[in-house]
């Protein structure tokens, strides 16, 4: 049943053919296992089937199906549930590892509230399951949906209400409530699950969060209603009414329409009390029956959460406290280091593999060079900082899902000969000078797009999912393309003219090992559906240092389009220009990022590039934000003397939001000034100019409601 055929006798048709029969194979393979608990095959031929797709996939990459089961890690197919958008997306939580983030955390909201005063914060556990959102209308539970990217989730009300804990109807509430929380499986519930899987020969889960997520997403609501799944309500999406002022309060109320809540949630009015609750949530850890993978605190007075508002994916006033990773010691045997999208020289250990928390881990992040030595460059102990050296031991952990990293160094097992680490000054790759500018930690590569690291490193973002997402270019064949003798991608622009090159090309790409007359069509046809692309994805695409996807769209959101943006960067070369001033004074923008984004526009061989890419595309405009009803939509706004009762930040955050732009300076282009106490020469500019000028009770009255 895995198929005759030797794998490397496959022809192009052939393996098309075997990759699809191999989807439909493991899927239903999947179905039968998900849907009945009766599985069709055994482990053995299932893994059999698994090892072979990726084997075709591995000889053809480019012929890897979108549907492939590689990516498929043991979920169930999504495919079968209907698709639900969230009325309010539903985000993740920004991570803090010690009481310092926790203090850090508690400044950066006094700073954008501009108060000192305490902040009360709830404080509760952080549930290991999965979220999910319960829509109510007219008390009547009608959409349950998963997370999914935060925007679409996934359609499980069939499945929510076999739940014990969802209620179908609840009393006395708004008409529109959406209420949501984490569903999770308790450790006894867990091993019983697991014992009857095994006696069935059925798979069995990898842990208790798995379990959950396997049950709930089922496609037979049959199943799931076997599943011994629990809900805690924690949190809530669209009302049609507030549910009370405080988060404490909305909670309770949660608990009044009779959804469980967790016990071990609880107000506290400073950061210390808050943190001791945290210290006694961990000392209960092991006896609270489920997991739970750290604990999560939420500014209490909902007037505040709202003033907070979010960042692209995290609100600025929630955070998860995680709790401490586990650790293992193992040798490192080597430092290689890496050469990013740019320039950055990272150091990566090698180590010697050992197990952490039930993954092999054989390499982790050591950061940067002063990390490695454990001073910076005058010499200065730092925070966090190891003298690290290559054949010490070194205690490893995993924070979470990200690379591993150095939790400590045994300095008393270490070799009598282990010198410091001589961290390369020039680039492994281009050998040029690798430099350090003041202030940044990180060494970089000065070589630019010269760099072929830097270079390929780029073209993978472009090509990337949140950037141009190419269907059948990803990174694989971005190293196969790029300083390719006869068909080469170098820059962005050469993706685009990699047909019309082709089409001349003696050495045609569909004649090349792993490619036929088909699968280079299909390439091309990719290719030619990104040449109309948002302006916000083609800026991120770009790969500029600092700009990120949300920069990228708040850019983009700004200047509408192309033409007036390069001609805004045009200006913005000179920094006394008004054009530079509007830049920098974008929120979310700031000093470092415009830096950054001017060197790329500054004319040179990086702006050629992008202007040779840009001559194949047709860029289309970014919407601008929804001011619908503010008042100030379009204007020009200018702060000036002391606020009082918000930050500068918070301030300009909010003008930017209801479509306006903030500047630093008045000029006849001003149409607002907003002057608050100690207001100087501004003040009287703006008199003698003519522009209306108002306090900051009739500012903060303007925006309220909006
Ligand atoms: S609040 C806007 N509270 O953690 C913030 N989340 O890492 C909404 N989670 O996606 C989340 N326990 O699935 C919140 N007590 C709790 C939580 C919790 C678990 C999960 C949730 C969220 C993820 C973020």
């Amino acid at each position: 049943m895995t198929g005759s055929v030797d794998v490397a006798n496959l022809n192009e048709e052939q393996a098309r053919e075997e990759l699809a029969r191999l989807a439909d194979l493991i899927g239903a393979a999947n179905i039968a296992y998900h849907q009945s608990d009766a599985p069709q095959i055994s482990d053995a031929e299932y893994d059999a089937l698994k090892w072979r797709n990726s084997e075709v996939e591995g000889r053809f990459p480019h012929l890897k199906r979108s549907d492939s089961p590689s990516d498929q890690v043991g979920a169930p197919v999504s495919e079968g549930f209907s698709k639900v958008t969230h009325a309010v997306r539903m985000l993740s939580l920004g991570n803090a590892f010690d009481d310092q983030d926790m203090f850090d955390f508690q400044e950066r909201i006094q700073r954008y509230l501009g108060t000192d005063h305490g902040i009360a914060f709830t404080v509760e556990p952080k549930i290991d399951g999965l979220s999910l959102s319960l829509r109510y209308e007219h008390g009547k539970l009608t959409v349950a949906a998963t997370r999914g990217d935060g925007a679409v989730g996934e359609n499980v009300t069939e499945n929510a209400r076999t739940i014990k804990d969802i209620p179908h109807e609840i009393q006395n509430v708004p008409d529109v409530v959406e209420v949501r929380g984490e569903v999770y499986m308790s450790h006894a519930d867990f091993a019983d699950l697991n014992a009857r899987q095994s006696e069935r020969g059925g798979k069995t889960f990898a842990n208790p969060r798995n379990a959950a997520a396997g049950s709930l997403r089922q496609l037979d609501a049959n199943i799931t209603r076997e599943r011994p799944l629990r809900f805690f309500a924690y949190a809530w999406g669209e009302l049609s009414e507030p549910l009370a002022l405080t988060q404490q309060g909305a909670v309770a109320r949660l608990a009044e329409f009779g959804f469980q809540t967790n016990p071990l949630t609880q107000r506290f009015d400073t950061m210390e009390a808050a943190l001791e609750h945290y210290r006694l949530i961990e000392a209960q850890r092991a006896t609270l029956g489920y997991d739970i993978d750290g604990v999560v605190y939420k500014v209490d007075d909902l007037a505040l959460q709202s003033r907070l508002g979010f960042r692209s994916t995290t609100p600025r006033w929630a955070i998860a406290h995680k709790f401490p990773a586990e650790l293992a010691w193992t040798r490192l045997l080597g430092i290689d280091i890496q050469v990013g999208r740019t320039g950055a020289l990272s150091p990566v250990a090698r180590l010697d593999p050992v197990t952490v928390g039930g993954v092999v881990v054989s390499n982790a992040t050591l950061h940067n060079e002063d990390y490695i030595q454990g001073r910076d460059s005058n010499g200065d102990p730092i925070r966090d900082g190891k003298d690290i050296r290559i054949g010490d031991w070194v205690q490893v952990y995993r924070a979470g899902d990200v690379i591993p990293k150095i939790a400590d160094v045994d300095l008393s097992k270490r070799p009598a000969d282990a010198a410091p680490f001589a961290f390369p000054e020039t680039c492994p790759e281009c050998n040029s000078p690798a430099v350090r500018e003041e202030g940044d930690a990180v060494r970089r590569c000065t070589g630019g797009l010269i760099c072929p690291a830097q270079a390929v490193e780029r073209l993978k973002h472009f090509v990337a999912r949140k950037a141009f997402d190419i269907d059948g270019l990803g990174a694989k064949q971005i190293e196969m393309f790029f300083a390719d003798p006869i068909l080469p991608i170098n820059e962005p622009a050469d993706i685009f003219t990699l047909q019309a090159r082709d089409s001349v090309n003696l050495a045609r790409l569909k004649n090349r090992d792993g490619w036929g007359d088909k699968s280079a069509q299909n390439l091309f046809a990719a290719i030619d559906d990104k040449r109309t692309i948002g302006f916000g994805r083609l800026l991120f695409g770009l790969g500029i240092r600092h700009v990120g996807e949300a920069a990228g769209n708040l850019i983009a959101a700004r200047y509408g389009n192309w033409a007036e943006f390069t001609h805004a960067m045009d200006q913005a070369q000179d920094p006394t220009s008004d054009a530079y001033t509007d830049l920098i004074a974008i929120d979310g923008v700031g000093q470092v990022m415009a830096e950054s984004l001017l060197l790329a526009f500054a004319p040179g061989a990086e702006r050629n590039g992008i202007d040779r890419l840009v001559a194949h595309l047709t860029i289309q405009d970014a919407e601008k934000p929804k001011t619908d009803g503010s008042p100030i939509a379009g204007q020009t706004l200018v702060f000036t003397g002391a606020l009082e009762r918000m930050s500068r930040t918070e301030a300009k955050a909010r003008a930017e939001s209801l479509g306006a732009k903030v500047s630093g300076s008045i000029s006849a282009k001003t149409d607002l000034l907003i002057a608050g106490p100690g207001a100087g020469s501004k003040a009287k500019k703006a008199a003698d100019l003519g522009i209306k000028t108002i306090d900051e009770d009739q500012w903060i009255d303007m925006i309220t409601g909006l």
